[in-house]
């Protein structure tokens, strides 16, 4: 069993390099499968969820060639399987994507649903909705997602999401551009990464217009073409950082960032006495003096993002007085909180609000990943805890953190992975 063993209490000082968007990443990926032609894309970041996808299109038959750590070339000219494994597809929230992609290119699509972080449910009605006003036929049964058109070929639709989803969003627009005639989506989500999507797909030679708007259209194409792209980066990993330096305190450029992208994020901090520059394509952000308390609601783009909630709450437990923080995306986000109590936080919540007051210091204890950013959240708070803190369950946090361990060491951080026996590892479960 691996750990991350974190010695607290450092200010981090240097500079943080952010890679391409895991959010990005998991859903340009599948959209090869559109393609006829070799994709190269690049800026892709090195996480598990990025190997994952990667197996899954290699597994259908796609061809997968490495150019260099952060670039591949896909060619899925000669898909012959479209059968996705189930081993595969269960792990990562992504692999519906490929019901999308799949049926915009063969008019037929059989994937296992889907993984991913527990967050209360999940549901995928939306998705089915947009595919059901193209023309399909789907139907969820057995644990797989089983999609089909009649005909062949999608026919334009219009969608109204019920909600603003990132997921069904990208799955109708995937499904949508090789589709006859004009799909639109009304009350779609604004993401970034929702916008990087219809780039890619435009730079193949799809026509998708107002992504990043809540009104996107997609004039279906007869065939994509191969192309060059490159990835966005990641704007929650550039926010976990900024939270690590706001709560550990120090000086330390992010680079590589898009600062449009984290004005949800920079703004919040500003309140807590962080002080944050935005440069061209870096954010120096510093903090020495006391992080003021505030409330942070968490809403679709451009408001604050959920994925940054449990980091923005290791830094509130530290705040001077008391903050509120409610969760306005999903039913389940706080499972992380009585881990943050083994550290002496002291937080209540009621449904989806959290109310944290703040405490001078917290203490390093052993602690679990319960999710992917509740576990980037435990790193945060044993950065700036007295004494050593221990997290397991780091399979989470390496399912969307490009080398976190390295990344932080770099800035100062005494973070390292240790290995400890699994007989050690039952005896603490106990
Ligand atoms: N929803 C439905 N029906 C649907 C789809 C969504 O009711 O058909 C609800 C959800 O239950 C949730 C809300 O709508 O309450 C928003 O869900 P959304 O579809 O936007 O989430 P997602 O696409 O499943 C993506 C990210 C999540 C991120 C959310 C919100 C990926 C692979 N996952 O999930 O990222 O929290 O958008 O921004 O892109 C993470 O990276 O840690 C992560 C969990």
């Amino acid at each position: 069993m691996t750990k991350y063993h974190i010695q607290g209490g450092k200010p981090l000082h240097g500079s943080i390099t952010i890679s391409g968007a895991k959010n990005a990443a998991v859903a340009i990926i599948p959209a090869a499968l559109l393609v006829d032609g070799v994709c190269r894309i690049e800026n892709i970041p090195q996480i598990s969820d990025v190997t994952l996808i990667l197996q899954i299109l290699q597994e259908l038959g796609a061809d997968i060639r490495t150019v260099n750590r952060t670039t591949v070339d896909i060619d899925c000219s000669h898909i012959r399987n479209r059968q996705v494994p189930y081993e595969l597809a269960r792990k990562i929230r992504a692999s519906y994507y490929l019901v999308g992609a799949l049926l915009g290119r063969f008019g037929w699509a059989e994937v296992p649903l889907p993984g991913g972080c527990d967050l209360g449910g999940r549901p995928i009605d939306q998705h089915v909705k947009g595919f059901v006003s193209m023309g399909a036929d789907v139907d969820v049964r057995s644990g797989l997602i089983c999609a089909k058109v009649p005909g062949g070929r999608l026919a334009g639709g219009q969608v109204y999401l019920d909600m603003v989803s990132v997921g069904a969003t990208m799955n109708i627009m995937l499904a949508a551009v090789l589709a006859d005639g004009m799909t639109i989506i009304e009350n779609a989500a604004k993401e970034p990464h929702i916008v990087d999507l219809a780039n890619f797909l435009n730079s193949m030679g799809a026509n998708i217009m107002g992504a990043g708007t809540d009104v996107i259209k997609i004039r279906g194409v007869k065939q994509l073409r191969g192309g060059t792209y490159s990835i966005i980066p990641d704007q929650i990993e550039a926010g976990t950082y900024m939270a690590a330096v706001a709560a550990a305190g120090g000086d330390v450029l992010i680079q590589n960032v898009i600062p449009k992208h984290l004005d949800c994020i920079t703004a919040k901090l500003v309140e807590m006495g962080v002080e944050v520059e935005e440069l061209d394509d870096a954010v120096r952000v510093r903090r020495s003096g006391p992080i003021s308390r505030t409330n942070v609601k968490t809403m679709p783009y451009p408001g604050f993002p959920t994925d940054m909630q449990p980091q923005i709450a290791a830094v509130l437990c530290l705040a001077n007085g008391t903050s509120v923080l409610t969760e306005g995306v999903w039913d389940s986000r706080y499972r992380y909180v009585d881990e943050f109590r083994r550290m002496g936080a002291h937080i209540q919540v009621d449904g989806k609000v959290a109310v944290i007051e703040g405490v001078p210091a917290l203490t390093g204890a052993p602690v679990h990943a319960c999710d992917l950013r509740a576990g980037a959240a435990m790193v945060i708070a044993g950065l700036a805890a007295q004494g050593v803190t221990e997290v397991d369950g780091i399979y989470h946090i390496e399912r969307g953190y490009e080398n976190l361990v390295g990344k932080l060491a770099g800035v100062g951080a005494d973070i390292r992975t240790i290995t400890v026996p699994d007989e050690d590892a039952k005896s603490q479960a106990g």
